[in-house]
């Protein structure tokens, strides 16, 4: 069982609060810099070609020091031991959470109800990878002797975010002869717009969805079908151009997928974190069963870090608190993912799943509401593109936004001078918010243009950065499976430590339940031109609206 403590009655919070308001909340980062020529080495650390640079923060020993003992304070040890060890931490659904089983390439056993899960980990794993293999070499045919060259994933949310994101970030990697598509919303346009892209015979369909009935993806999965069977008319054909990626085989047979062509998974592996599962089929057929290997690979590599490492030099842990110091204490509200590389354009949306359906909690453990802030927005674009749209409220807004920047040093496409460009503005950015820019700079700037003392003065307020904005960064050798693997797990631990220093329950997701059911309920009262009455009026007028428009 995890602890029930409350983080703000911890002595390390008050200390920290105390810590804040005394010490940080006017410092400025440029002094800290000024002040010790050695804090980035301090504050930054290497993980095997990735450096994680968090000198760029609003910290210095002290802040650091305390941080870690609200670490200590709230028990993390024990609950990052509970987790690895199988417990049933996620109590709300009384289920263990194990992703972390998936990725485990070491001989070491791994009990649920008593029970070594690994073998069955094995299983699944050798499954997708002889079918990857059969797809790949043409040995697995569609109806008409045809190889299979379109993959079509079917799924939402975690059954489609993290395989979405990866394939993207992985892009170099495709196999040569295969096109992947994802159908996720439940608007028509999503699947008729891909199934124009694809055909019957050389089209893999992949149910994905670990409860096997949710609204959008069995919609999808049966338009799929009825699709597939206009041309191919046999029922028979369908055990070749659909799978499963489910924990539900009972509905999946129902479907009329063969039990063969299921491949499974488990309910201690939480559907935002399911990428590493049967789910990531997609991203072993897209890029080949050996680079989704790695990928599992540069994720435990990191499980490894985060079960072992200690705090202070634990880089999961060190983003959980210094996340916990900008939302607790300095009341951000949101923090930024900007990655600069343009294969990665889809981590911001994953990581929006991955940490606000995790940690956008309310209630804590002992099932009383919270009395300080959890969960920010997470949100983000990769760079250059939002340095158009959006940077400037982080430069110069009324909110802190605390920013991750991410890049790789090599670009998979070396073309001219394009990365060396992108990088310069990488850390430019990164530069430009922390120092800001003074007033004496700015003067000094509008002197040299020749502009007048009236116009110095009335365009000086406009053009001063206060800086001192806080960024993390970091830097990889190269996007590859593996190094993907462990920024992914990076952030997964992350969540993780927050919701243990937050008092939450990070692995269940009530709130997503009641827009299902009410959907569900509004479903048939749509099915006629008859007006409504029976909601609040707001909702009475939109549907019937809806019915006067459809009418006419
Ligand atoms: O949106 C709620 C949710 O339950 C997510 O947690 C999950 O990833 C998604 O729906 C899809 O669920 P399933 O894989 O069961 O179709």
């Amino acid at each position: 069982m995890l602890p029930r403590i409350n983080p703000t009655n911890t002595q390390a919070w008050f200390l920290l609060k105390k810590h804040h308001e005394e010490e940080m909340s006017r410092r400025h980062m440029k002094d800290l810099f000024a002040a010790d020529p050695e804090r980035f080495q301090r504050f930054s650390l290497v993980f095997e070609e990735t450096l994680f640079d968090y000198s760029k923060n609003i910290i210095n020993q002290k802040t650091l020091q305390l941080l870690l003992q609200l670490a200590e304070d709230c028990k993390l040890k024990d609950a990052i031991h509970d987790m690895f060890a199988g417990l049933k931490i996620n109590e709300t659904e009384h289920r263990s959470v194990l992703h972390t089983a998936l990725r485990n390439f070491s001989d070491t056993p791994i009990l649920v109800d008593g029970k070594d899960i690994m073998p069955h980990v094995q299983r699944v794993l050798n499954h997708m990878k002889t079918f990857c293999e059969e797809v790949h070499s043409g040995k697995w045919k569609g109806y008409t002797g045809k190889k299979i060259r379109y993959i079509v994933n079917i799924g939402i949310g975690g059954s489609d975010l993290g395989p979405v994101m990866v394939t993207e970030a992985l892009r170099p990697y495709w196999k040569k002869d295969i096109e992947t598509y994802f159908v996720s919303n439940v608007d028509g346009t999503h699947i008729a717009e891909t199934l124009k892209k694809v055909t019957p015979e050389e089209t893999l369909f992949l149910v994905a969805s670990k409860t096997f009935t949710t609204q959008e993806t069995m919609t999808n999965a049966h338009t799929a079908r009825d699709w597939f069977l206009k041309e191919a008319k046999d029922q028979a054909h369908v055990a070749k151009h659909f799978v499963a990626l489910s924990t539900n085989e009972k509905d999946v047979t129902a479907f009329g997928i063969d039990k063969a062509n299921m491949f499974e998974f488990w309910d201690w592996v939480g559907g935002r974190y399911s990428l590493w599962s049967a789910i990531g089929l997609s991203i072993a057929l897209t890029i080949g069963y050996e680079h989704f290997e790695a990928l599992l690979k540069g994720a435990a590599a990191v499980d490894e870090h985060f079960r072992k490492e200690k705090f202070d030099k634990n880089i999961p842990v060190l983003m959980a608190l210094i996340g916990i110091w900008y939302t607790n204490f300095f009341g951000a509200q949101s923090e930024a993912i900007l990655p600069y590389d343009q294969y990665l354009h889809r981590f911001a949306a994953y990581l929006q799943q991955g940490n606000m359906e995790s940690n956008g909690k309310s209630i804590d453990r002992s099932g009383h509401p919270v009395n300080y802030a959890t969960g920010p927005v997470i949100w983000g674009e990769p760079g250059t593109n939002g340095q158009h749209a959006f940077y400037q409220l982080i430069h110069q807004g009324t909110l802190m936004i605390p920013c991750d920047f991410i890049a790789p040093a090599i670009s998979h496409n070396p073309i001219g001078d394009h990365h060396t460009k992108l990088l310069s503005n990488f850390f430019a950015q990164t530069e430009a918010l922390m120092n800001g820019k003074t007033e004496s700079q700015v003067r000094a700037e509008l002197e040299k243009a020749d502009k007048s003392k009236e116009e110095i003065k009335r365009l000086l307020p406009f053009k001063v950065f206060e800086g001192n904005k806080p960024t993390n960064s970091f830097l990889l050798k190269e996007i590859t499976p593996h190094s993907l693997g462990s920024l992914i797990a990076f952030y997964e631990h992350k969540i993780f430590v927050q919701g243990v220093i937050w008092n939450i329950f990070s692995f269940d997701q009530w709130g997503v339940e009641l827009g299902k059911q009410l959907a569900n309920q509004l479903l048939p009262e749509l099915a006629d031109d008859t007006a409504v009455t029976t909601h609040d009026s707001s909702t009475n007028g939109l549907v019937n609206a809806y019915k006067q428009f459809r009418k006419n």
